[in-house]
């Protein structure tokens, strides 16, 4: 069986040039592209990294390439990033990891952000399959949460909370994470601006980055850019 997210990250790697800094997500087929990396020592040898993952990070010294800390990231050529779903226009909800604070930043740093993946996470119309996720202050839990009941009484809010240990979720950044399930999107301007509200650090919809987006299934290996 064709493992597309392998044959998206070999599209992927014929974009890199030598000498880049290339930025790199999380997930199982940026894992993919950093492997078909290391079997080209030339190439690897003659690229920085950085990244918005933790386990990423980890997977780029196991590695042994070169790692930028993300305070010292002046600039990235390319960073690629997978998600969980993605719409016509390439406006991505990036739900999963919870660090989508990081992801964005090296996104809009970067000269172009790519998306990877395999094609089942294309949609014409993003869907309410993925809640929208809040990276929220601690101090401003209590009135995010009252701003949404009020402004989206429909939603269903639900606090991520660690299975391994008594408590919540904390980012990288000590903040707390809020899963917000709609029943119906808002349109995605009213949905962006989510990020006005008073102690909401960062949102997980990535509205109007993505330049281009690599995916391969059934059809081939595609490479598209927002309609
Ligand atoms: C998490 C993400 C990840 O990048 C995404 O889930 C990775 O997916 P895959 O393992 O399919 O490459 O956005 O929020």
């Amino acid at each position: 069986m064709t493992d597309y997210k392998m044959e998206a990250a070999k599209t992927a790697l014929q974009l890199i040039k030598p000498g880049q800094t290339i930025g790199v997500g999380a997930g199982s087929t940026i894992a993919n592209l950093l492997s078909l990396i290391a079997a080209d020592s030339k190439l690897a040898s003659s690229l920085t990294f950085a990244t918005s993952s933790f386990k990423t990070a980890n997977l780029v010294t196991d590695h042994g390439f070169r790692l930028q800390g993300n305070a010292h990231v002046k600039h990235i050529d390319i960073y690629f990033d997978g998600c969980d779903q993605f719409d016509a226009q390439l406006n991505a909800l990036k739900c999963g990891g919870g660090i989508h604070t990081s992801e964005k930043v090296m996104a809009l740093l970067a000269d172009e952000f790519i998306l990877i993946g395999d094609a089942a996470k294309s949609v014409e119309k993003l869907d309410t399959t993925y809640p929208l996720v809040l990276e929220v202050l601690p101090t401003a839990l209590n009135l995010v949460t009252k701003w949404l009941d009020k402004n989206i009484p429909t939603a269903k809010i639900v606090m991520r909370i660690s299975t391994q240990k008594d408590g919540a979720v904390i980012t990288e950044h000590g903040n707390y994470l809020l899963d917000v399930y709609f029943v119906e999107f808002m349109p995605l301007d009213k949905m962006n601006n989510i990020k006005m509200v008073t102690g909401v650090v960062e949102h997980s919809l990535f509205l109007g980055i993505a330049g281009k987006a690599i995916i391969a299934g059934p059809d081939g290996t595609k490479i598209l850019t927002p309609r």
